[in-house]
């Protein structure tokens, strides 16, 4: 992908470490072995690298006990599991209309059983009321689910203030750290945050195929699937313990070797060195697309109140046809359309439109971000 512009970042970050490639390639070629299954130095070898990633995620989410966390295949299985797991018949929901729909969808399916939902609306910039959570609050809301930021506006959700409110009604609280994790700290015990998802191919810079599901101790999650775990092999039924009772059958060990070296490079460079650099571009990208009369902006512009995201319109343009000569004259990656979150474009106004959005990344440089202005300039005047 020679000479291409990547602002695809919130879809899948690219590209990766080159400590992330060669960890992917070293493990397939001399530790491929299957974990925690059988006693041969091979498989000891590939149980460690997969502890090693848990012990590399602990240090990034501040939690003293990688047992906590569940590896998982993407952000999506990982609140799959929290949602489907932890609501049963007769609970109730909070969450926003920012979310996505690997939140929505668990939580709609599970009306089919008995679980009732708030939506609580979020205003024309992507902004969340933290009191309107509170408000939203039953005697049977058993879980309150929110991202972290907006994978369309980048827009930063109150996190510390609904875990503040979490904690005074006893609620548990699930955060969708999907734009945010490696760029922003995601503290989990600061923030009563008791289940936290995450993908391995944005943020930490790791490769598709790897998720992480943090789990609090005390709190009752049932899993999804029952299988193989390595351990406990003369009990027919699933072990109760973390992380095996959410890992049945053999894990993308591959994918959580270069998974761990991702973090690693994010634990190196440090969360705020990248943070800054991701919205330093933002905020560079935003202050030229400003001076351009026929662009809408979507979200808040401030830096420090959106992640590296910005969703824009050229006029009345479809979204979908402007991606579409960014990539194809231009080579710039961007993705256009609803971005699996419906009700967040409701929310800003542009569901029948779409968004183009750019998202940046560590590796993303300022000299790209004025090829792209240079770009939409000149798209803009050929309208
Ligand atoms: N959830 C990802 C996105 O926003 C795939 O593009």
């Amino acid at each position: 992908m020679d000479d291409i512009i990547y602002l695809d970042n919130a879809a899948t970050s690219f590209p990766k470490p080159e400590e992330v490639y060669l960890a992917i390639e070293k493990t397939m070629r001399t530790q491929g072995s299957n974990p925690g299954r059988s006693g041969h130095k091979g498989a000891i070898e590939a149980g460690r690298v997969i502890f090693e990633a848990r012990e590399n995620i602990s240090k990034l989410i501040e939690i003293e006990d990688p047992l906590r966390i569940a590896f998982t295949m993407n952000a999506t299985e990982a609140l799959n599991t929290a949602i489907k797991g932890l609501l049963k018949k007769g609970d109730h929901v909070v969450t926003t209309s920012m979310e996505h729909n690997s939140v929505l969808r668990p939580i709609k399916a599970l009306e089919n059983i008995g679980v009732s939902s708030t939506i609580v609306q979020c205003s024309e910039r992507g902004e969340l009321d933290p009191k309107k959570i509170e408000k939203a609050v039953r005697k049977n809301t058993k879980l309150i689910a929110v991202t972290h930021a907006s994978n369309i506006t980048g827009t930063i959700m109150p996190i510390n203030e609904i875990g503040v409110i979490a904690k005074k009604t006893g609620v548990c609280f699930l955060v969708d750290a999907a734009q945010t994790a490696g760029s922003y700290d995601v503290k989990v015990n600061e923030n009563n945050i008791e289940l936290l998802a995450i993908p391995g191919h944005k943020g930490l810079l790791g490769p598709q195929g790897t998720g992480v599901l943090y789990i609090a101790e005390g709190v009752e999650v049932t899993q999804l699937k029952e299988g193989g775990t390595g351990s406990r092999s003369e009990d027919l039924l699933q072990p109760t313990f973390m992380p095996d009772k959410y890992e049945s059958g053999t894990p993308n060990t591959l994918g959580i070797a270069g998974l761990s070296k991702g973090v690693e490079y994010i634990l190196n460079k440090g969360i705020e060195n990248i943070r800054d650099h991701e919205e330093s571009l933002a905020e560079h990208f935003i202050l030229e697309l400003e001076k351009i009369e026929e662009v809408k902006i979507y979200g808040l512009r401030k830096r420090g109140k959106h992640a590296a995201v910005v969703s824009i319109n050229i006029g009345d343009e479809d979204s979908a046809e402007i991606s579409y000569i960014l990539d194809k004259v231009y080579n710039i990656a961007t993705r256009a359309g609803l971005h699996c979150a419906p009700l967040a474009h409701k929310t800003i106004g542009t569901f029948e439109q779409g968004t183009v959005r750019f998202s940046f990344g560590i590796f993303n440089t300022h000299e790209e971000v004025e090829r792209v202005i240079r770009a939409i300039k000149e798209i803009t005047s050929q309208l």
